[in-house]
């Protein structure tokens, strides 16, 4: 009887335990190069380009004659809340109210290509980091980065600096994050770094999405 209830008392903390913290890598490694594939043809042969521009600035020939104007795809303010799959049923079903055509000609293979595609305006390199509001997390960046920019979404939250091929991410100050997540009741928040690497045509661009999670779960 004994025995049974120690074993319980194991299971119990154990379960506390599982449910309490989570806990997220501390490293990652940047993953592939986007390639442009085979959206580029789409986005030329159906006409994008005439609305949406060449370098996906929403500057084609027929943009200034729009109203709403096409968006800037290579904008991450404007990029920030459009998800592919918005994107991808805007494509097909074109935007009410606006001269985005509907393409119900198109297959889903070509729309997600087409989403490649535009996506490829905004950055080469796309990467997505989970950590705790704690912890550090650093991004192997499996190149020399010389000559950069780093331009961070809210830099109240988050810090990032690059040493030794390594994007080093971590919270300015945690305790201000904890708090603010506490205050509106969310368990994450969310915040971009874009890094531009080297200058003119051969610059690359980098886009990190970094979740940073409270990690302590059941609390709020
Ligand atoms: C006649 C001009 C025109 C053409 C051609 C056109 N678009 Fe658009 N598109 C627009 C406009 C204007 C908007 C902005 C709608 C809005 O304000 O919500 C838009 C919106 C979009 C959006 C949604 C993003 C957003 O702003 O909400 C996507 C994705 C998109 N277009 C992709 C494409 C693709 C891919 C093609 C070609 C297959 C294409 N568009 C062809 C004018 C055009």
């Amino acid at each position: 009887m004994i025995k049974l209830v120690s074993q319980l008392i194991t299971l119990f903390i154990y379960i506390v335990l599982l449910c309490g913290f989570t806990s997220y890598k501390s490293t990652s490694v940047l993953p592939k190069k986007l390639e442009e594939g085979k959206g580029k043809k789409i986005y030329l042969e159906y006409g994008c380009v005439n609305c949406h521009g060449t370098k996906g600035k929403g500057d084609g020939e027929m943009a200034s004659f729009l109203d709403p104007k096409p968006r800037n795809f290579t904008s991450l303010v404007e990029m920030k809340n459009l998800p592919d799959s918005l994107m991808m049923y805007s494509i097909k079903h074109g935007v009410v109210g606006s001269s985005m055509p509907e393409h119900s000609e198109l297959n889903e293979n070509e729309i997600n290509d087409l989403v490649i595609y535009l996506r490829h305006f905004l950055a080469d390199y796309y990467h997505m980091v989970n950590m705790c509001v704690t912890d550090r997390h650093t991004v192997d960046l499996t190149k020399n980065f010389e000559n950069f920019k780093i331009e961070i979404d809210n830099k109240k939250k988050l810090s990032a600096e690059i040493k030794n091929n390594s994007l080093i991410i971590q919270a300015t100050s945690p305790i201000h994050l904890i708090n603010e997540m506490s205050k509106t009741k969310s368990r994450t928040t969310r915040n971009r770094i874009k890094i531009v690497n080297g200058t003119g045509s051969k610059a690359e661009k980098i886009l990190v999405t970094v979740r940073i999670h409270d990690c302590i779960r059941g609390q709020m």
